[in-house]
């Protein structure tokens, strides 16, 4: 597989070591285009655009969900919130998927009294395909893996199909743009930018890029939020790292640096169209302006499994569970560790446990859903499905 690994740090800005999961799935697309050889693929992904994105989309996934990080969104909140109202605030979601980050930002301003007119969201991804599902503005029932926050609530209506529909208000908010992180150049500055779990993808000129990017991008006291295992080297800017639990939040000190040609312009356009931040009172908004803070159990399981290391995931979760039992997202995490490495009946325990602490976990339904499935009990697994169905519309009597 080393010609696919090959071809994709050639062609991709993507982390190009070979990996099982590559390897399976170019073996099924080879099954699907009638392909006999590795070469042929390698042939194919040359010649036909499209076929290059289905692996693209394959090695960097659109995993997201709604007011993923939930912090994150209660400090978008607070800083919308203190923000002068009168200027347009400007939103980048970078790797914006299938839509769950610029839906939960669109309804966290709707829930500020906000209008199109006076919050923009460019939500901006690689792929055609997830661009196409965010324009509707419709989360999956495996998107909706936390609970939406009271405040945003009403800005999310059931469909039948057991969907979230952003409210038209949030989603006229959104405008969706297909560009290449490696490459793409902003027309402007942003007060907030997101770029959650994107850069774990990219290869290091990329991630490279992308930390000077971010730095340049975002206006003089405005905030980027990153992901937990996004190792972004941002040295070379002048975000700093808040001490807010669980949010990943970078706040850009107003200085500007004297340095090199940014990533995206010369120095005259950068001037040009560094305008002033559009949020007030920034000195007192974020008073706890310190370096990384220690990182606690559960976050530290979420980002080893984040990337891809089980067993690291396992063991500080392990150590988590012992100091807190019933803490039911521990117990999520720790069913997908297993389904990850196939011990699906370790997994069955732990999505059980989570039903009993809480029986309108979605995602724990719709995994044990899974699991009846893998054993052949097509009834048990109809019955888990719909309490799932239904957990949508029982949480929003709450
Ligand atoms: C795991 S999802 C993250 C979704 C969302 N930001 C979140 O945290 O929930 C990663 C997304 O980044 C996108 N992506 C990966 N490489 C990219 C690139 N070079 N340019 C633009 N988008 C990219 C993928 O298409 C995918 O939708």
């Amino acid at each position: 597989m080393n010609q696919l690994s090959a071809w994709l740090a050639v062609n991709t800005p993507l982390e190009s070591e070979p990996h099982k999961f590559i390897e399976l799935f170019a073996n099924e697309r080879m099954r699907l285009l009638g392909l006999n050889t590795l070469t042929q693929y390698v042939e194919r992904l040359n010649l036909d655009p499209r076929e290059a994105q289905i692996l693209h989309q394959h090695v960097a996934p659109p995993e997201t969900w709604l007011f993923r990080y939930i912090a994150a969104f209660d400090v978008l909140r607070e800083a919308i919130l203190k923000s002068d109202h009168s200027k347009v605030i400007h939103v980048a979601s970078l790797g914006c998927a299938t839509g769950s980050e610029p839906f939960s930002i669109a309804a966290t301003a709707l829930s500020c009294g906000l209008t199109k007119d006076q919050f923009q969201i460019l939500a901006l991804d690689y792929s055609d395909d997830h661009l196409d599902i965010t324009r509707t503005g419709r989360a999956s029932a495996l998107a909706q893996r936390t609970p939406i926050p009271k405040w945003a609530n009403e800005f999310f209506h059931p469909t039948t199909q057991g969907q979230l529909q952003l409210d038209p208000r949030g989603l006229a908010m959104i405008t969706t743009v297909r560009a290449d992180l490696a490459t793409w150049q902003p027309a402007r500055t942003y007060d907030f930018v997101f770029c959650r779990n994107v850069a774990i993808y990219l290869n290091s000129p990329t991630k490279k890029r992308l930390g000077r990017l971010l730095g340049e991008m975002t206006k003089p006291n405005g905030l980027v939020f990153l992901g937990h295992a996004d190792s972004l080297s941002l040295e070379d800017t002048d975000l700093k790292r808040s001490e807010i639990d669980h949010a990943f939040v970078f706040f850009k000190a107003k200085k500007i640096p004297q340095s090199s040609t940014p990533v995206w312009g010369t120095s005259s356009q950068r001037q040009s169209i560094a305008v002033k931040s559009t949020i007030t009172n920034s000195p007192t908004r974020s008073p706890a302006i310190v370096m990384a803070p220690p990182i606690d159990l559960f976050t530290q399981a979420q980002i080893a499994a984040d990337s891809g290391n089980l067993a690291a995931a396992e063991k500080a979760l392990l150590a988590h569970l012992a100091i807190k039992p019933t803490d039911s997202q521990a117990h999520v995490l720790f069913g997908c560790i297993q389904m990850a490495q196939n011990k699906v009946a370790e997994a069955e325990r732990s999505f059980t446990k989570v039903v009993y602490l809480e029986p309108l976990n979605s995602l724990a339904l719709l995994s044990l859903a899974a699991i009846s499935d893998l054993r052949g009990d097509a009834k048990s697994a109809e019955r888990f499905r719909d309490r799932a169905a239904r957990t949508v519309v029982e949480h929003r009597l709450d």
